[in-house]
């Protein structure tokens, strides 16, 4: 099986950089960007032998438009860029993307560093759509309170199972859609909602994230919105989401790797009440996605030849 870039599979470090960019001219630059884009292991592997304790990854994902350049007869057979959903006074934008960089490390000096020379690199070929900085915010929680993660998937082989394309896609084993937005939260409103209403948005306990007993659990709680079943089998994405912001704005960073993007945006469907059954996750209530973006990390051996297509 092809390789995985590094910061899928596994848990993630306590800090996280989140780089989204646009190719200007993609015609003329796209495949100069390409080819500085197979060179992000190497860039990674520099700039993490600072400090190798600090564990520095770095995945980089190719948006749709930018593949069509590089790429226009074997792309990935399932990406396509993420549609906007619209459903009642809740929405979903799609601003999309040619180049996601999503770092990973124990020190947000090395993460800055690693962005800032991939930058440097690319020069006015692109321009920065989004950059978030992210941080583990006490015992890996959201800024709502509640721990985030207690269910992804977890294990190198679940999450692997998980994230990956198998055999369904050969040219592209080994790599992983991804799906992207930034919500800013209303935290002055959900600090207004007391713990127990919270929980009922949430699904779950605050304090320790037990999940709410069946009857206690209300089908509008984000939990009960995002499990979802087809054939029997639970849909399942490997979350990478991150707190982010400063005290004026904050939120989250949600990022999700799958096999397909189908998932996420069946489940995103189902938290905006886009799914036909009149309901929408109340957690909702209390955010607001400002991006949204879906990409493709290749497997290291196709980042390799990118360029060269
Ligand atoms: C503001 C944005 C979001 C916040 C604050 C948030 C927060 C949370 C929290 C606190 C949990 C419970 C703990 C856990 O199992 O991780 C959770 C679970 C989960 N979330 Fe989200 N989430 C957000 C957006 C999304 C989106 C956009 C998706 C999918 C497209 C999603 C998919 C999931 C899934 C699959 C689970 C695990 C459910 C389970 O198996 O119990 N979340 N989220």
């Amino acid at each position: 099986m092809p390789h995985p870039q590094a910061g899928i599979i596994p848990a993630p470090s306590p800090n996280a950089l989140f780089l989204i960019l646009r190719v200007l001219n993609p015609p003329t630059n796209g495949r100069a960007v390409a080819k500085a884009l197979t060179g992000v292991p190497a860039l990674v592997e520099k700039v993490g032998a600072v400090d190798p304790r600090a564990k520095l990854v770095g995945t980089v994902g190719v948006g749709s438009p930018l593949w069509d350049v590089i790429s226009p007869n074997k792309r990935p057979s399932g990406l396509h860029p993420f549609t906007a959903i619209e459903s009642g006074s809740l929405r979903a934008p799609s601003t999309g993307g040619d180049v996601l960089l999503h770092v990973l490390s124990k020190r947000h000096d090395l993460n800055f560093e690693l962005a800032m020379r991939l930058r440097a690199q690319l020069g006015d070929m692109v321009e920065v759509m989004d950059e978030v900085h992210g941080f583990q915010y006490l015992d890996s929680r959201d800024l709502t309170g509640f721990i985030d993660g207690t269910e992804n998937p977890s294990g190198a082989k679940d999450r692997t199972q998980v994230a990956l394309i198998g055999d369904e896609d050969k040219s592209f084993a080994g790599g992983s859609y991804v799906f992207t937005q930034r919500y800013v939260h209303n935290l002055k409103k959900w600090a207004t909602v007391p713990t127990a209403e919270q929980e009922k948005a949430i699904g779950r306990k605050k304090k320790d994230s037990t999940e709410l007993s069946a009857k206690a659990k209300p089908p509008t709680a984000h939990i009960s919105r995002v499990v979802m079943e087809e054939n029997g089998e639970e849909l399942e994405i490997v979350r990478h989401s991150f707190p982010y912001g400063t005290v004026s704005e904050a939120g989250l960073f949600f990022i999700a790797y799958s096999k397909t993007l189908d998932i996420p945006e069946k489940m995103l469907g189902r938290m905006l009440g886009a799914s036909g059954d009149g309901l929408h996750d109340h957690l909702m209530d209390y955010t607001q996605a400002v991006s949204g973006a879906t990409f493709f990390a290749p497997s290291l051996e196709v980042l390799k030849t990118l360029a060269a297509r």
